[in-house]
Order: C-alpha cells, then sequence, then structure tokens
C-alpha cells in the first residue's frame, strides 16, 4: 500500500480519541485532536527533520513533534496560545519545580496575615466575573507567582494560573460565553476555591511534564531535558511576517490548521488571562498581554471581523501570501498538511483555499473529510465536518 492509501484508509473522525496529558493543561478553541499531527507526522518526517506550524494555537502539533524527536518551530499571534505552548514543551526541571509552587503557594498564604495585598488595577471589571473571596486569592497567587525569579518557571506558572481562570470565574457556561463578553448574572456569582484549585492544577502539571519527557524519551533515547527544549522555537507574531526571515528550501513538513474564517476568536476567548496578566510587573517582561485590543483586530478570519467591509477578500488575500511563503520554504518534495473547516456562511471557502495553494504552485494529494465530534460542534458556530488536506511541493 503507498502513503496516499494508508492515508485514504484512515478514519480522521478518531472517533474513540481525545486530547489528554500535557495536551489538556489549558483550554483553547478549535484546537485539533492530537492523533492528526500524530500519524501525520511520522508519515512526511523522520527524526531530526523540521516540522513548522504557523498557526501553533495551544502547541497540539509541537507537543507531538517534539515527542516524536523532530525539531518544530511555532507562530502565533496569539501571546496566550504561545505561553500554554510554552509551558507544553519546556519540561522544567520537577525539584525545582515543586519548590517554586510550594514558595508560590505558601507565599500567597502568608500574605494573608501581613501585608494587604496591592488591588489588581482592574478590580472592579474582575469583580463582574468572580466572587470577592476567590478574586482576594487569585490575586495573591498572581502576586506571588509574579515573585518567580526564574523567568521560565515563572511563564510555567503562569499558563497554569491563566488555565484555571475560567473555571474559577463564575461564568459557568462554554468559553463562548467568555469570550463574547458575557458576565455572570449578580445571582451567579459564587466563590470557588481558587486556592485548591491552583494546588490540584499545578501538581497535574508537574505529573504531567515529566510523563511528557518520558514519551520523549521512547523516541529519543535518554534525551536530556536540556537537550529536547533545544529542539523547539516559538516565534511571537503574524506567521507570513515570521516566514518572511526563513531561508527558501529550509522545512520538511507543514502541519497546521489556519484560523477558520468567521467561526472563533482565539485572543476574545482568553480575555480573562489578559484582563488578570495586563499589570505593570508582567508589561516589563514584554510578553505582550497588554495589547489585547490590537491583536484582537490583527487576527485573521476572527469571527469579530466578518462583518467588515472586504473581510473575506481580506483574509482569502492573507492565506494567498500564507501559501506563497509557505511553497518558498518548503523543502522540494516535502508536503504540507492543513486542517480546514468552513461556517456554513461561507460554503465555498475550503474549495477557494485550494484554489489558492494550487495557485501558489502546490498540487493537491489528498482531500478527506473528518467529522467534528457534537460537543466541539456546539462550541464553533456552524462548523459541522472538516477537511484534511495534503499538499505537495514538487
Ligand atoms: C485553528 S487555531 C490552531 C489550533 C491548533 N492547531 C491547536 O491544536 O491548538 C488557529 C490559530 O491561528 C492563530 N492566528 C490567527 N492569525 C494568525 C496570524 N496572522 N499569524 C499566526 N497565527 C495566527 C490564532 O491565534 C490561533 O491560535
Amino acid at each position: 500500500m503507498n502513503l496516499t492509501e494508508h492515508l485514504e484508509n484512515i478514519d480522521w473522525s478518531f472517533p474513540n480519541l481525545s486530547n489528554s496529558g500535557i495536551h489538556s493543561l489549558h483550554w483553547y478553541p478549535a484546537t485539533y485532536i492530537a492523533a492528526i499531527p500524530g500519524t501525520l507526522i511520522p508519515a512526511f518526517t523522520k527524526k531530526g527533520d523540521i516540522v513548522l506550524d504557523p498557526f501553533n494555537g495551544s502547541g497540539t502539533t509541537g507537543v507531538e513533534a517534539v515527542r516524536l524527536g523532530r525539531n518544530f518551530i511555532g507562530m502565533d499571534t496569539n501571546p496566550i496560545a504561545l505561553l500554554m505552548s510554552e509551558a507544553k514543551l519546556y519540561f522544567p526541571d520537577p525539584k525545582s519545580l515543586r519548590k517554586q509552587i510550594d514558595i508560590t503557594i505558601n507565599e500567597s498564604e502568608n500574605l494573608f496575615g501581613t501585608k494587604l495585598a496591592e488591588p489588581h488595577p482592574h478590580e472592579e471589571e474582575l469583580r463582574a466575573w468572580y466572587h470577592p473571596d476567590t478574586l482576594f486569592i487569585l490575586n495573591r497567587l498572581l502576586s506571588s507567582i509574579l515573585e518567580t525569579k526564574s523567568l521560565q518557571l515563572k511563564k510555567c506558572l503562569l499558563a497554569i494560573f491563566s488555565g484555571i481562570l475560567k473555571n474559577t470565574s463564575s461564568q459557568g457556561r462554554h468559553w463562548g460565553w467568555v469570550c463574547d463578553n458575557v458576565k455572570p448574572k449578580p445571582s451567579e456569582i459564587v466563590p470557588k476555591d481558587a486556592l485548591l484549585t491552583f494546588r490540584n492544577a499545578t501538581n497535574e502539571y508537574l505529573k504531567l511534564t515529566q510523563l511528557s519527557h518520558k514519551a520523549v524519551q521512547v523516541h529519543v533515547d535518554k534525551e536530556t531535558r536540556t537537550q529536547t527544549r533545544s529542539r523547539y522555537k516559538l516565534l511571537a507574531g503574524d506567521c507570513v511576517a515570521n516566514m518572511e526571515s526563513i531561508p527558501n528550501d529550509h522545512i520538511d513538513f507543514i502541519m497546521t490548521s489556519p484560523p477558520y474564517y468567521g467561526v472563533a476568536d482565539y485572543v476574545k476567548s482568553q480575555r480573562l488571562s489578559y484582563l488578570w496578566f495586563d499589570k505593570d510587573e508582567l508589561a516589563a517582561e514584554r510578553l505582550g498581554f497588554r495589547d489585547f485590543e490590537k491583536l484582537r483586530s490583527a487576527e485573521s478570519g476572527a469571527r469579530s471581523n466578518r462583518s467588515r467591509k472586504n473581510s473575506h477578500e481580506l483574509y482569502m488575500s492573507f492565506m494567498a501570501s500564507f501559501f506563497k511563503q509557505s511553497f518558498r520554504i518548503l523543502k522540494n518534495g516535502s508536503s504540507m498538511a492543513l486542517v480546514v473547516g468552513e461556517s456554513q456562511a461561507r460554503a465555498s471557502t475550503t474549495d477557494e483555499l485550494i484554489f489558492s495553494a494550487i495557485n501558489q504552485g502546490f498540487t493537491l494529494a489528498l482531500r478527506k473529510e473528518r467529522n467534528i465530534k457534537i460537543s466541539r460542534r456546539r462550541l464553533m458556530a456552524k462548523v459541522k465536518c472538516e477537511d484534511i488536506l495534503i499538499f505537495i511541493k514538487n
């Protein structure tokens, strides 16, 4: 059986699988199932090859590429996406992490009796989402995390903190409500045990990051954490601009899922993290969390921009530039796999994307439909199914 026949025979819906392990560190909209990159990366690359995900999102491709012994480059405009990806790929030393977690939790508790915590600069707005007791504890925890000396450990703790912000808020409905800024009604504001939630999340992360590194060592015998860390790079900003600095014929495989036109708002979905992280101390780290409005409006294909004049044309023109860069940086004979979906309101988008990629020189090698689980469909507006597209540069 040749590769195309093999790929044709796979049920890309993976109906019995869901993302688990380190993939579940932090929720994020429209992530794809790890089995997709987990199947395609070994089919199209060998160990040591470079896999690129220009629309990195929560880092699903990166986790799989690094686990399988490939080098990885991820790009995204959303700094919260990069924060969670880095926490998944950093593999901190467990002893140092344990120590830092204990310091963070102890300090946040000690602060109770001693000095009053500075109120958060967005205290008033946060009060619309959180019970005052929960808000108080989260604010202490964040102040304590910000004291972390190692920037890398600080980022891991910030990612964990960011990951509990939705569940500790009083908005009990799914992320779409947070995304659309629908605050809980005053009668729905209830206290949540933020300290216990954070403690559990840190313990879970500590366990999962070690398991995740063991999974790397199954493929790359005895590789140290430092060696593993040297195999990935995460770049902030627009992917087309970032790809311009990659030489011609350099990348072995592109595995990605671009934003589906008019379907999701990635920056807005993380609005609670942006609100919490809008603090002077974090601005000084230059992590980009302060630019909510700028990042939101720069997001390609964003749902909230869909009623803007020419928004579909702008999206298609952006995707044409993306295909042009992808074609240039891929090695000859190499492939690009895309997972794409379309909203019912724009039912021809996938065909238009295929046409655009072919226009830039690609050959379409495979198009396979996959069903989206009902639970996920509920969160993704009117997208019913997605396509796996495989293009070749030849
Ligand atoms: C469909 S999601 C990717 C999800 C990812 N496959 C995962 O499993 O988590 C698309 C991503 O593209 C990012 N994005 C939007 N416009 C971008 C741009 N111009 N350059 C780079 N990333 C962009 C969004 O922030 C979002 O994280």
